[in-house]
């Protein structure tokens, strides 16, 4: 069985990043130049998936918009002679009926969000990026994934070690290192603090799910925050199934945090040979 499908929840209300997440969408940021939607969009692509399944909700047109054909823009583009731009803008559009949106009409939570997408994903494994998880790499977190799941064949989550202090802001996972990089996870707790934190392994946001993944959602019990977390579902899952935590080769940035949304921002234009040099000479006289 091959990952084919890809729920993208988009439907969360960007609250650290008020007042710009009023009335533009937190995924729509940009990180240099392109919104961190398309990141993500453009990694499951590279990974071999061929359904984009956003969970949207209320004030996500401009994202909707972003994965749209522009006809105005692309018309003046070409007047201009911007052939690298047309070909730029022309580039984001997915095939047509690559994307399906579905709307999660409350925010209860990444797990119900995730659960909105249940009757689009159907009876086959799926995965789940969450695109405030910016991940540098050579190799696209969730192609390394997705060959890890050819073996293992069972669900995954991408994992990170984190400092004691910051367990509370994480799903934090229990389990044994069974072979370089795949921790068989024995447990999960949403949010501990330091004093009863499991470990130090987090969760971040790349998952693969077998489909009774939905089940275990569809009670909809409220957990940390009162939100429905799928955190919680998984631990439902782990009393079935088999759960596996990935280490991941790449550099992860919390672009839900403001801090952390600085850093992609510099680790991401540094890499740019336009900018770059520019922004190091820069970095360098303030410090
Ligand atoms: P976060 O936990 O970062 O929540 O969601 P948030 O609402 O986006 O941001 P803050 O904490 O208020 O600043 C992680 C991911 O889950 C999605 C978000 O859109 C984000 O991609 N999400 C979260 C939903 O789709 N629905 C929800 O109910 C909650």
């Amino acid at each position: 069985m091959k990952i084919k499908k890809a729920v993208f929840p988009v439907a969360g209300l960007g609250t650290r990043f008020l007042p710009a997440t009023k009335a533009m969408p937190k995924e729509m940021l940009p990180v240099v130049d392109k919104p961190l939607i398309q990141y993500a969009v453009e990694e499951a692509l590279a990974s071999g998936i061929e359904q984009i399944i956003f969970v949207t909700g209320s004030g996500k047109t401009p994202l909707e918009n972003h994965f749209d054909r522009q006809y105005e823009l692309e018309d003046t583009l070409r007047k201009r002679d911007k052939t690298d731009l047309l070909k730029t803008i022309e580039s984001i559009v997915p095939k047509s009926g690559t994307i399906i949106y579905t709307r999660q009409s409350e925010p209860l939570g990444l797990g119900h969000a995730i659960w909105c997408a249940r009757d689009i994903v159907g009876d086959e494994p799926f995965a789940v990026l969450l695109a405030d998880d910016l991940i540098q790499s050579e190799t696209p977190v969730l192609y390394q994934m997705i060959k890890m799941f050819d073996r293992l064949r069972a669900s995954m989550v991408a994992t990170i070690e984190v400092p004691k202090e910051d367990t509370n802001r994480y799903g934090i996972l229990s389990g044994e290192e069974d072979y370089d990089g795949i921790i068989r996870v024995t447990n999960m707790v949403e949010k501990p603090d330091p004093e009863s934190a499991p470990s130090n392994i987090a969760a971040i946001g790349r998952y693969i799910f077998t489909p009774r993944i939905f089940d275990l959602l569809g009670d909809h019990k409220r957990g940390a925050g009162n939100e429905i977390q799928v955190t919680d579902a998984m631990v439902e899952l782990l009393k079935e199934q088999p759960l596996f935590g990935f280490k991941f080769e790449g550099t992860r940035f919390d672009c839900g945090d403001k801090a952390g949304f600085q850093m992609a921002n510099l680790a991401f234009a540094l890499e740019r040979p336009e900018i770059g040099p520019q922004l190091r000479e820069y970095i360098k006289k303030i410090l």
